[in-house]
């Protein structure tokens, strides 16, 4: 696969949430993995911790867990209300991925820290690991949504007691392509010496 630039990869970048079912190289998941660990962490303590789950019966009780998780959103009033408030698009692609996507991500990926206040640093290797998938050809979603089954998600990847699980990122060949992203200007969100000024 031709490489593409950096500015290309942030630009494409985005929520991919319909997956092939087909295989990922293992060293292709190494790369991305060591793009991920190049990220900067608070004094250089690298609390990362990568979960790599390729499993079939694992990745099909993930996956049970995620659409247990969407479908107690959907009877939840106080959830169903915000969701209302959202852009209908995503929340149809979101619903997509939840009853029937996830079930075809061939590999995840949890993001863990070693400590508890380690999140600022993790998030940081994250967002490289899915530059870098994107360089790559594959896609990835961040996803919090299984943080409602956070007991059996540790149990079931042994995370020991003091760590978190950050994020899960399915990774995979997308479906569909990737971006452009839909986002707010520069303009609308950079100010000048002080909130509000205009950026010329
Ligand atoms: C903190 C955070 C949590 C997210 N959680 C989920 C999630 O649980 N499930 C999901 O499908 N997408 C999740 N997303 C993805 C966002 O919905 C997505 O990045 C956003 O809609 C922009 O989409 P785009 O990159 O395709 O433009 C999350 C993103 C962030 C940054």
């Amino acid at each position: 696969m031709a490489e593409i630039g950096l500015f290309e990869a942030i630009h494409s970048q985005r929520a991919i949430r319909r997956y092939k079912p087909d295989p990922v190289p293992d060293d292709l998941v190494r790369r991305v993995l060591d793009a991920a660990i190049r990220a900067p962490s608070a004094i250089n303590v690298q609390p990362w911790r990568f979960i790599v789950v390729k499993d079939s019966a694992a990745r099909r009780r993930i996956a049970d867990f995620y659409h247990t998780a969407w479908k107690a959103g959907q009877d939840n009033p106080q959830t169903q209300a915000i969701l209302k408030t959202r852009d209908q698009s995503i929340v149809s692609h979101a619903t997509q991925f939840a009853t029937q996507g996830i079930y075809q991500v061939p590999v995840f990926i949890f993001v863990c820290a070693t400590q508890s206040d380690a999140a600022d640093s993790v998030l940081q290797a994250v967002q490289n690991l899915m530059l870098a998938a994107r360089g790559l050809g594959l896609g990835t979603v961040f996803t919090t949504l299984l943080r409602r089954h956070d007991a059996e998600i540790r149990k079931l990847l042994s995370v020991p007691e003091g760590s978190e699980v950050v994020c899960m990122i399915p990774l995979g060949y997308p479906e569909t392509g990737f971006g452009p992203t839909r986002r707010r200007p520069v303009e609308e969100v950079a100010f000048a010496e002080r909130w509000g000024t205009p950026l010329r």
